[in-house]
């Protein structure tokens, strides 16, 4: 029986910092998001040779989950023990323990530790003078929390009955985008954007079987009861707990790649036959490329133009060992998918997949900070880019091929709207019916997320062959 691949810590490294530490890169990486920056910039920069205990980096990826979850809530809770906003580094570690408190029962133990570690961590801050001059601060105020916490709950929990953005954690116009776009079911679509994801994989059918696959990780994590969920019709597999993937057996021979159920349909939905040319416009790290050279054998045209995202794509993809894009007529290439002078021989495709770039509103159970870093005006200016994309692209398909648009988005503004003015100007594209195993499809509206799966935008539309 294969066991766990757990990799030995090195010597030097701590196996995991003190819950203080963890706590006080969470309160900094919040506060960058607050600033409108992604805290993936903060958490790698700290990761880069290594500094970073990798458990200590799964907890801090947690707890500034939680927070991005819970944000406005731990707000009015902090709002309730302060008298005035404190400082941005003491408001964040406080925000960062207040969400970790919130979690735990009120009587459990570990409380009273949160609390001397985020005092411990506020006074050894030598590095922030305000911060370490305001532990008493942070000891009474969360300490306060501790014995008043049922009363002060109550009363957030009665101001949420009347304030949707303190009950559904998300912006005012977040909110009212979807209550627009979705009058019937707002509500269970923002509940099902605040809960967390299952880990899902794609088993690569090159290298292994599902059955086999599953067989392999059951057995390499015999004693963790891991439940196992294998839609029919599917290659996925979902896990109902989050583990680091690299350890899970057959990831180095790329028996597996990590995509959302929803996504996992894309590749299906196009069902190339054995060596037809498919351009994939906006491809990169390569999640659905992969999936389209793992189903047939055919040649892909993979176009993107950050260049880091490019690399991501090639290494995915020798992992998966599907690295023999130029061998089978396929490249990749740089750059931007609209300048066709720049890359296109004039050979047209029989397939294009339109991957656009997008708010990412679908994903945001996967990625809550999302919520907190777009703005309602991003979605006029990316509706404008995937229409540019759409309209450039579209020449290259032959006649009687097939374009896959797609948006991890759920706002009408990124998926039915930029398609309906599509189809106004553009006679010969024709929307075809979509199904595959277990999920519906329809060009109407998104695929809403659910426990199972992301919100996602399909649409497949066929170039109307040239009448003789
Ligand atoms: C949703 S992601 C693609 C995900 C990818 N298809 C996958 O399954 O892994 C959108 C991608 O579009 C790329 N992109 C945005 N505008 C582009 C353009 N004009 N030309 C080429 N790529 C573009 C971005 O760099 C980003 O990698």
């Amino acid at each position: 029986m294969p066991a766990a691949q757990t990799p030995p810590p090195s010597p030097s490294a701590p196996r995991r910092w003190e819950l203080g530490a963890e706590l006080r890169l969470t309160a900094h990486a919040w506060q960058v998001l607050t600033e409108g920056r992604r805290w993936s910039e903060v958490i790698e920069a700290r990761a880069k040779g290594g500094a970073l205990p990798s458990r200590s980096r799964a907890a801090v990826q947690d707890y500034l989950y939680l927070l991005a979850r819970h944000r406005l809530s731990l707000e009015k809770l902090a709002s309730f023990l302060n008298q005035r906003q404190p400082a941005p580094s003491v408001g964040t570690l406080q925000l960062a323990a207040l969400a970790l408190l919130t979690r735990l029962e009120a009587d459990d133990p570990y409380c009273a530790t949160i609390v001397d570690q985020a005092v411990r961590a506020a006074k050894g801050a030598q590095d922030d003078t305000v911060l370490a001059a305001a532990s008493g601060f942070i000891n009474a105020t969360l300490r306060r929390f501790l014995r008043e916490r049922a009363d002060l709950m109550n009363r957030l929990q009665q101001m949420a009955q009347h304030d949707p953005c303190l009950r559904w954690n998300f912006p005012q116009w977040w909110i009212d985008q979807i209550r627009t776009d979705y009058p019937q079911q707002w509500q269970e679509v923002l509940e099902a954007m605040n809960q967390p994801a299952h880990l899902t994989l794609r088993v690569n059918p090159r290298q292994t079987g599902r059955a086999e696959f599953v067989q392999s990780v059951a057995a390499a994590y015999a004693d963790a009861g891991l439940k196992f969920i294998t839609p029919d019709n599917t290659l996925a597999v979902m896990l109902d707990r989050s583990l680091d993937v690299t350890h899970l057996p057959g990831y180095e021979q790329g028996h597996f790649s990590v995509q959302d159920l929803a996504a996992q349909h894309a590749a299906p939905l196009l069902a190339p036959a054995p060596g037809a040319s498919i351009l994939d416009a906006c491809a990169a790290p390569g999640g659905k490329t992969a999936h389209l050279l793992e189903l047939a054998d055919v040649q892909v045209t993979a176009i993107d133009q950050d260049e880091r995202r490019l690399e991501r794509l090639g290494v995915n993809l020798s992992r998966l060992q599907l690295d023999t894009l130029p061998e089978a007529g396929g490249q990749i290439i740089a750059g931007d998918a609209a300048n066709l002078e720049a890359w296109w021989d004039g050979v047209p495709f029989d397939h294009v997949l339109l991957d656009a770039p997008c708010s990412a509103s679908g994903i945001v159970r996967r990625h809550p900070d999302v919520r907190w870093l777009r703005k309602r005006s991003d979605l006029a200016t990316l509706a404008e880019q995937q229409s540019r994309l759409l309209d450039a692209l579209w020449p290259v398909l032959k006649p009687g091929g097939t374009l896959l648009y797609i948006t991890c988005s759920v706002f009408r503004a990124e998926g039915a709207a930029v398609i309906d003015q599509f189809l106004a100007r553009t006679p010969e594209a024709k929307p075809l019916p979509m199904r595959t195993g277990c999920l519906e499809f329809s060009a109407e509206r998104a695929l809403l997320p659910s426990a199972d799966h992301d919100g996602f935008y399909f649409c497949l539309l066929q170039r109307q062959p040239v009448q003789e």
